[in-house]
């Protein structure tokens, strides 16, 4: 018969639980005293291993010769649990038997003792969802059992127990198992397997899994089902949709050169070869995370996990710079989690953002350009370049601050700014295009002397300049009577994050 992975890989004794040994050491030392509590809670994260342990336990306590409290699994006590033949072990799945019927049923069965092994273990799995009147029924049970009877519940949704079941049990929180952990399980059956993994393959597995040991297995038996030689880094990101470093550091390469064309070229290759956009995201985020790190290690004569042949990458940023492209990144990935909106389209903008940091005036922005000013400056000086040189050299380089400094001269200060008058109207005459009606719903609009001004999110903004064309332009004209100059406003958000506002301090 065939068995996936992770359950022919079910650990079969208490020492064979990988990363939760402040659990299993516990267990046993009650096992090998004879000082098994009545009921125990099983909670946490899934895949972690709880009803592995609840296997175990119901062995261990019933084991004709155990060894140092974990199950032989040699006897006929551990061979009949293990078969599912022993009736005085009660495996009860929770979601399927959820009525207060079962839970009945169970209860007028637990006077009686068991009859062949020593104690009668009731696993209860998914215990959460038991409806209320079941859970009532089994407070009763769980108040007083008879003293041959064990309970372990097992759950991932502790919040939705009622404090009263907890309180009549041992509880013990199942972590997620560390990536050390996971990746040397990993390793070990691998080789039972005889899959061969090779430089790095278990390490990423194990940081895919997130702490799941289930999900780890899972993944080393998707990666390597029908691959022939060594199972590759390569092999796991093609068959699991996920860019190569290759990729995301050539991205990063043209946002820091600020090659838009080439930086839509990458995107446009991860949509084409099918793999996931917001997979994608996050692998960048990380990739950024891994060169501030580095940046920082660098100072202490350290090095990080950042592979050498991409350290050049990293000294193509300062650290506003990551900071600003980690925040975008951040931004789009929420956006693209809340709204049903085009993913590709979505990374597309935020790239562009990127690229030409002067389409955004967000703080993190407006640091990220001062800081790139200052490496330029640096750069100048260093070369010995004399210092007039410089100060046109940089004023060249800031005209867009220079713009928007005039843009804020040319409204009208002689006029208050109110909410524009007519908005109807202009929603009228854009409503052949709904996605501009839209993101200008999603905005505020004012009129200030000829100045029309459109406040909203940095990315409604872009989407309306995307979207409008002159359409916009026509229908304030038409609406007005008049020519007007439109202008963009980031609206300001309603808390600032602490770390907006120590950039702001630092302007
Ligand atoms: N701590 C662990 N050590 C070794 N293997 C583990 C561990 N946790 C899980 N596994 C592997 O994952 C499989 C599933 O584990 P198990 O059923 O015990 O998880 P669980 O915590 O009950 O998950 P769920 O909450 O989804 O029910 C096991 O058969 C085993 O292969
Ligand atoms: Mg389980
Ligand atoms: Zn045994």
């Amino acid at each position: 018969m065939y068995l996936s992975l992770y359950r022919k890989w079910r650990p079969r004794t208490f020492d064979e639980i990988c990363g939760q040994e402040h659990i299993t050491s516990i267990l046993r030392k009650q096992c090998d005293t004879n000082r098994v509590s009545h009921a125990y809670l099983f909670c946490g994260t899934r895949g972690t291993g709880k009803t592995s342990s609840a296997k175990i336990l119901a062995k261990a306590v019933n084991c004709e010769n155990p060894i140092n409290g974990n199950p032989c699994n040699n006897c006929s006590s551990c061979k009949a649990i293990d078969s599912g033949s022993a009736t005085d072990v009660l495996e009860i799945d929770a979601a399927s038997n959820n009525r207060v019927d079962n839970v009945r049923d169970l209860r007028d069965e637990v006077v009686y003792p068991p009859s062949v092994l020593k104690k009668r273990v009731y696993i209860i799995d998914e215990v959460h969802m038991l409806t209320d009147s079941a859970f009532n029924a089994l407070l009763k049970t769980l108040e007083e059992p008879p003293e041959y009877v064990v309970f372990i519940l097992a759950t991932t949704e502790i919040n939705e127990l009622p404090p009263t079941i907890i309180s009549r049990c041992i509880r013990f929180d199942f972590s997620r198992i560390d990536t050390e952990a996971v990746n040397k399980r990993l390793v070990y059956v691998a080789e039972q397997e005889d899959i061969h993994l090779a430089d790095g393959s278990a390490e990423l597995l194990a940081q895919l899994a997130d702490g799941s040991m289930r999900d780890a297995l899972s993944l080393l038996e998707a990666c390597s089902n029908g691959s022939v030689g060594e199972l590759t880094t390569e092999t796991i990101r093609n068959v699991l949709g996920l860019a190569g470093d290759e990729t995301i550091y050539s991205l990063l390469s043209a946002i820091s050169d600020k090659n838009v064309p080439v930086a839509m070229d990458i995107v446009e290759q991860v949509h084409r070869s099918s793999k996931d956009i917001s997979v994608f995201i996050d692998d960048l985020s990380l990739a950024v995370r891994d060169i501030i790190i580095e940046k920082q290690l660098v100072k202490f004569g350290k090095r990080g996990k950042l592979k050498s042949e991409y350290l050049n990458v990293c000294e193509k940023f300062t650290p506003e710079q990551l900071f600003y492209i980690s925040s975008v990144l951040e931004e789009t990935q929420s956006r693209i989690s809340r709204y049903s909106v085009n993913k590709r389209v979505v990374l597309e903008m935020s790239v562009i953002r990127m690229c030409d940091k002067t389409v955004s005036d967000s703080p993190k922005a407006l640091a990220a350009r001062i800081s790139e000013l200052e490496k330029r400056l640096a750069v100048l000086s260093a070369t010995g370049l004399n210092k007039n040189f410089i100060e046109t050299e940089s004023i060249v380089e800031t005209p867009e601050i220079i713009k928007s400094e005039e843009n804020v001269a040319t409204k009208d200060i002689s006029h208050e700014r109110i909410p524009f008058p007519n908005i109807s109207e202009i929603y009228e005459f854009i409503s052949d295009n709904p996605s501009l009606l839209s993101f200008l719903k999603k905005s505020k609009v004012y009129l200030q002397g000829d100045v029309v001004i459109i406040a909203s999110e940095q990315f409604t903004i872009d989407m309306i300049k995307i979207e409008s064309g002159n359409m916009l332009n026509d229908a304030f004209v038409s609406t007005l009577g008049k020519s007007v100059n439109i202008t963009f406003e980031e609206a300001k958000q309603e808390t600032k994050n602490e770390s907006q506002v120590s950039f702001m301090d630092e302007l």
